[in-house]
């Protein structure tokens, strides 16, 4: 996914623009552009890699109007940060992209699925490509249609209309210097629309406008915006273009410093450490803990419904799918509602027997995953209710579901995701407990265990407070470790899927390869992997597989293997069969897997920031995949 901005106003742009990309740079980050308009024309500076290099060159670009140069009368202006699909990172591939005339320029998040088509028709109608991009074709339909007479509105529609795929699209035309055009065509990265004084906004997220209003508007799949610099109007694609569209303004009650890293070295380390706040702020209001009952504000699901519920489905991706696999723990054991967990780009293309008086989970940090889009949008196609668990305010997974519940981490910004996984994990644990108020009310054993499980959430915020005290480990493991080449996470039980976490947030941070793995399944083939040089972490909390994997752990030893331990303190068993170990407070059994991600989080961090890693923007990475 990309990072847009756009601006007009009668501040100067370009600081506006520059300010909101850095902010967004965590959605894409290969290359950067920003184009202004200076009277009949409009200048544009591309550089290739981080944002930095299109400031340096701005800054160096003396002659350049870009360069805090103040071009009179109103501002208009929009910018981008790519994470490339079509086309190498390459300058002549960066965004903005421009008419052959030059008056036109266009910013675009997604795939225009049909671009070689298009592409031919205007390449036989003489248009002059200057990029391998699919979004080049989308400037080059606004002019042609412009040059037919049309007003910008009416090209931009009749553009829109001819794309296939999921698109989100901000142009300006140096021909109508008193608007941004901005459009959302099916599930791709959103567009969040800021209503300042005297000035617009748009953002592909929040945070890259949050600092100048908190007053937003998100446009729906299939919405077209004017945006004036005192003046919004929305139409429907489909629709009656005389015909506008009511749209709800938000107040986001997100503290703009929240986006920022503070005293902390990068956002993922802030947001590892943030986790006891987070999970605090994700319990807060939803548990009467004098007698365990869950309150969950926008799930909207009657009793009826929940008692007549026969399956549950999550969908998700990534660490979320990890996520959902803890969460089949608690909403079997808690609630003993049969749940079956499916990579969000595996579940529709399996034709899922999903139907009415089933649920499809969406797990969904951004709330812009087209994977999990889809698959939440077949579930909504097959009849099942559709619930999702999002952290991104105004998100569209937010807006498509019956019924959601927030993960209230607050904005998490570095790429690879830890308070979202934590805080998504707690969601289920609740909704795990409110489906059990129905589900089980009649059977008192459960129903009592239930209220029991709901109450041991009071302890969570300062069991995650404790794993995350100072340990010296992380330095010793870092250093000792650091220039391995693999490494293998094991775990079993509701701990497997955190193996699979594990591994995941080494890789994705540090390069190392990683694997997760159950660890009942080693001596089925992968024990062959095992050898003096790669480490074998071991989830060897004491729960109900813990002599299991006590002796997984010899497995290892008996074969010169490595073995870093995840215990629980006080363990002194574990501390004579383990080369290392890291320490955790005894938990509630299905509250374990909060505390163990924790150290698996700090290990990767340590682990990456020693092989001097970009932590934030890992290479090939963006925050959240908008495209399939
Ligand atoms: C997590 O560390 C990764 N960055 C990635 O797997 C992520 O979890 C996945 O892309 C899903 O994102 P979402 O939660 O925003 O849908």
């Amino acid at each position: 996914m990309c990072g847009i901005v756009g601006y007009i106003g009668v501040r100067d742009a370009a600081p506006i623009i520059l300010g909101g990309l850095k902010k967004l740079e965590y959605r894409g980050y290969d290359s950067a552009g920003i184009a202004l308009l200076d009277g009949a024309r409009i200048h544009v500076e591309r550089a290739v890699g981080k944002l930095s290099n299109l400031e340096s060159r701005i800054a160096t670009a003396a002659s350049s109007p870009l360069a805090g140069h103040n071009l009179g009368g109103i501002q208009l202006g929009v910018g981008h940060t790519r994470w490339a699909t079509h086309g190498r990172p390459s300058v002549l591939n960066a965004h903005p992209h421009i008419s052959m005339d030059g008056a036109i320029a266009v910013v675009h998040n997604g795939i225009v699925e049909n671009y070689a088509e298009l592409k031919n028709e205007l390449l036989a109608e003489g248009v002059i490509f200057s990029s391998d991009t699919d979004t080049e074709v989308i400037v080059h339909m606004v002019d042609r249609y412009l040059r037919a007479g049309m007003s910008l509105e009416r090209a931009a529609h009749c553009t829109i209309k001819q794309l296939r795929g999921s698109q989100a699209i901000v142009l300006i035309s140096a021909h109508e210097p008193d608007k941004l055009i901005a459009a959302r065509i099916g599930n791709a990265g959103g567009i969040s629309i800021g209503i300042g004084q005297n000035e617009m906004f748009v953002a592909s997220d929040i945070p890259g406008i949050l600092e100048h209003t908190r007053r937003i508007v998100f446009l729906e799949s299939q919405e077209v915006a004017v945006v004036g610099q005192n003046s919004l109007q929305v139409r429907k694609l489909a629709g009656d273009p005389n015909q506008t569209v009511a749209k709800e303004v938000h107040t986001i009650a997100w503290d703009p410093v929240s986006a920022e890293k503070g005293e902390y070295r990068h956002f993922m380390q802030k947001e590892i450490f943030e986790q006891a706040r987070a999970i605090t702020d994700t319990i807060r209001g939803r548990v009467d803990f004098s007698n365990g009952e869950v309150t969950l504000e926008n799930l909207r699901i009657t009793p009826e419904t929940a008692r007549a519920l026969k399956r549950l489905y999550t969908a998700a991706c990534g660490t979320s799918a990890h996520s959902g696999l803890v969460g089949k723990f608690m909403i079997e054991g808690i609630a003993r509602v049969p749940t079956e967990v499916d990579y969000g780009s595996e579940f529709r293309y399996r034709d899922p027997l999903v139907g009415p008086n089933m649920a499809v989970l969406g797990i969904t940090q951004s709330g812009e995953t087209a994977d999990t889009l889809a698959a939440m949008q077949e579930a909504h196609d097959k009849g099942a209710i559709v619930w999702s668990i999002v952290n991104a305010i105004g998100s569209q997974a937010e807006r498509v579901s019956d019924g959601t519940i927030a993960m209230r981490a607050g904005p998490e910004i570095g790429v690879a995701s830890t308070k979202a996984f934590t805080t998504s994990i707690v969601d289920q644990y609740l909704l795990a407990c409110y489906l059990a108020q129905h589900t089980v009310a009649d059977i008192p054993a459960l129903a009592d265990r239930a209220a029991a499980c709901a109450k041991d959430l009071a302890r969570l915020p300062s069991l995650v407070g404790q794993t995350l005290e100072p340990q010296p480990i992380y330095d010793v493991l870092a250093n000792q470790f650091h220039d391995r080449e693999h490494f293998l996470y094991l775990g079993r039980g509701i701990n497997y899927p955190l193996a699979l976490e594990g591994a995941l947030k080494l890789k994705e941070i540090s390069y190392i390869h990683a694997e997760g793995y159950p660890a009942g399944e080693m001596k089925h083939g992968p024990i062959a992997l095992i050898d003096e040089e790669m480490p074998v972490l071991c989830i060897a909390i004491r729960d109900n597989v813990y002599e299991k994997m006590v002796s997984q752990i010899e497995q290892v030893k008996a074969r010169n293997g490595i073995v870093i331990a995840i215990a629980t303190e006080g363990d002194t068993m574990i501390e004579k069969k383990a080369d290392y170990v890291i320490w955790v407070p005894d938990a509630p059994p299905l509250l374990t897997p909060v505390l163990t991600a924790i150290p698996l989080q700090r290990l990767a961090y340590q682990l990456a920031v020693r092989r001097g890693c970009d932590v934030d923007q890992p290479r090939n990475l963006a925050k959240s995949v908008t495209v399939e």
